[in-house]
């Protein structure tokens, strides 16, 4: 059995993320990672905040803060978001580690022994209103290709091409606005990717096959305009510095690796810290390379990102990583999402328009959140963000369909039989077929999340709960009970298997749910982390006797004041 190593997209320090980046990278990577755990597979989920670049700079300066000292505090308030959503990373690190560093500054030593780095003269945008040289992404103006008025030096959001800031018509400083740009001479490191295409074309092409078609398409669409080399350095003061072994004249001048460098190989350093920080603990732990270092098949690596990040991480970083010419790990998977639009809009950190990770858990625990976005996941389009449509799903599926079901049947059984799972009658033809078609659902809820199809895995959930409500109002215990009591027992008694099979397979989505429900019943040597199939048709592991609590509602009805009040903080439409 393969092993799993599972990352997603470092989001970037500058501030907390909203809804539309978690949905399209971590939270469907923990809902990943915890199935395989679940079904015992070992897993490794990383993930890092991405510190380098100027956005991390201008974030420090607008708050009086050394960068350093700005990214720690972010890393930790980040940090703190993703343990409110439960997302349950081996290990969360730093871009700006000092692991990180010395992998990003082998990476290119080993890359310029092999002959794929190369110093130039590069003429550069230099803002004189703004004392400084412009980096790529703070260069705006309208994007050659598709016309976006708000496109950036680095590359154009709306049509995903990457760009070189001279190629944006009216260029302006993104910083002061200044549109009094000049153009200097500088020396920079550049990557020969033109170098690399044959290969990297070839690796993609035994891969694109087994990858969702939005990831092989953009792929493909990058490798058909042709690799380019691209400058690799900056004039920054903030972040992996250029090794002054190897070049001297550039370390000199503070010149520092461009942050699109160093981020996807801190995949690599974060598992480095991982392992460094687990060292004293646990002396057991696989060391990091054992998941990084030739090790071809016997790992399996997924990734999770957004479209935007496609590019980079299907051509760009396993260019590098070839040009290194060592055995690293290659990605097997690439899961990419669409966007998660606000109503119909774009979510934007930028302008605060949507809804923030930490505003999220403000209002509703995280559970509301992981399965309303992952039932709703940009997978093959986009998809819309509306307050109308979440609290419509949070009464329908969780608070009805699921919550419901759980405190009915709990809270009549106490009522009429006591706080222990009911003994009495047999199984007859109503639990066969439930059985059947529970089991039928479980495979395929099983086979999504195996095929990474996560709206799909999202249904056959609850598909799975909504089986239960049917089979409660067929049977109908507070009328059975009335002519039946031991049928009424029976109902209940499979109605109670149902919760325990839904604590277990719904954890993935909603994980603090998930625990209430199955710490509900005091079950002795309770350890299946999983069902089978078998187990789906008896709906039998749960027997008389066994003492149960009924746990508090689960999932709170939000009413027409709650949606009003939602709509009115955040505005009801992309534009408010
Ligand atoms: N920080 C980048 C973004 O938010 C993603 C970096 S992914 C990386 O778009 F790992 F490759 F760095
Ligand atoms: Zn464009």
């Amino acid at each position: 059995m393969a092993r799993h190593l599972i990352t997603s997209a470092l989001p970037y320090i500058n501030g907390i993320k909203h809804l539309g980046n978690m949905v399209g990278s971590m939270l469907p990577a923990d809902v990943y990672s915890r199935y395989l755990r679940q079904r015992g597979h070992e897993v490794l989920y990383i993930c890092a905040t991405d510190e380098h670049g100027t956005p991390a700079e201008l974030a420090a300066k607008e708050q009086g803060l050394p960068v350093d000292e700005f990214c720690a505090q972010a890393h930790d308030a980040q940090k703190a978001v993703y343990d409110g959503f439960a997302l349950a990373f081996d290990y969360f690190g730093r871009s700006s580690s000092e692991q990180n560093v010395e992998i990003t500054q082998h990476f290119a030593r080993r890359l310029n022994e092999n002959g794929f780095i190369e110093e130039r003269a590069i003429r550069q945008v230099y803002s004189p209103t703004d004392g400084r040289f412009l980096p790529d992404r703070y260069v705006e103006g309208t994007c050659p290709h598709c016309g976006y008025d708000k496109a950036r030096g680095d590359q154009c959001e709306n049509c995903t091409r990457v760009l070189d800031p001279t190629d944006l018509i009216n260029p302006r400083s993104a910083i002061s606005g200044s549109t009094d740009l000049e153009v200097r001479e500088t020396k920079h490191l550049f990557l020969l990717q033109s170098k690399l295409q044959h290969e990297v074309e070839e690796w993609v092409a035994a891969h694109e096959e087994e990858w969702p078609q939005l990831a092989a398409s953009i792929a493909r669409k990058w490798l058909n305009e042709g690799l380019h080399d691209r400058a690799i350095t900056r004039d920054l003061d903030w972040g992996v510095p250029v090794p002054s072994d190897t070049w001297p004249e550039l370390a000199a001048e503070g010149k520092v690796f461009y942050v699109w460098f160093d981020a996807p190989i801190e995949y690599i350093g974060a598992t480095k810290e991982w392992s460094d920080a687990a060292r004293d603990t646990d002396p057991e732990n696989r060391d990091w390379k054992s998941w990084w270092y030739d090790v071809d098949a016997d790992v399996r690596y997924t990734e999770f990102m957004a479209k935007d990040n496609v590019p980079f991480h299907t051509v760009m970083f396993p260019a590098t990583e070839l040009g290194v010419r060592e055995p690293w790990k290659k990605v097997d998977y690439v899961k990419a999402f669409n966007w998660l639009t606000y109503y119909g809009g774009k979510f934007s950190t930028s302008q605060k328009r949507g809804v923030f990770t930490d505003q999220a858990l403000d209002i509703l625990p995280a559970d509301y959140w992981r399965y309303f976005l992952i039932a709703n996941a940009p997978e093959s389009d986009d998809s819309s963000f509306t307050w109308e449509h979440f609290t419509a799903t949070v009464n329908k599926d969780l608070a009805d369909t699921l919550g419901n079901f759980v405190n009915r049947v709990l809270s009549f059984s106490k009522k009429r039989f006591g706080e222990e799972v009911p003994a009495g009658g047999e199984p007859g033809e109503a639990e066969a077929k439930l059985g059947e078609e529970i089991a039928r659902l479980l495979a395929e809820y099983e086979s999504q999340m195996e095929a990474l199809q996560f709206r799909k895995a999202a249904a056959a959930l609850r598909a799975l709960w909504s089986a239960g409500n049917s089979y409660l109002e067929e049977k109908a215990p507070w009328l059975e009970i009335k002519t039946d009591k031991d049928g009424a027992a029976l109902t209940l008694r499979t109605a109670m298997n149902l919760i325990h099979l839904y604590a277990v397979v719904s954890e993935p989505f909603i994980p603090a749910t998930s625990a209430a429900m199955r710490q509900a019943f005091a079950l002795k040597d309770d350890t299946a982390t999983w069902i089978t199939a078998d187990e789906a048709r008896t709906l039998t592991a749960l027997t008389p006797g066994i003492p149960f609590t009924v746990p508090p509602v689960l999932f709170a009805k939000l009413t027409d004041e709650d949606l009003e009040t939602y709509k009115e903080r955040f505005g009801g439409g992309p534009t408010a």
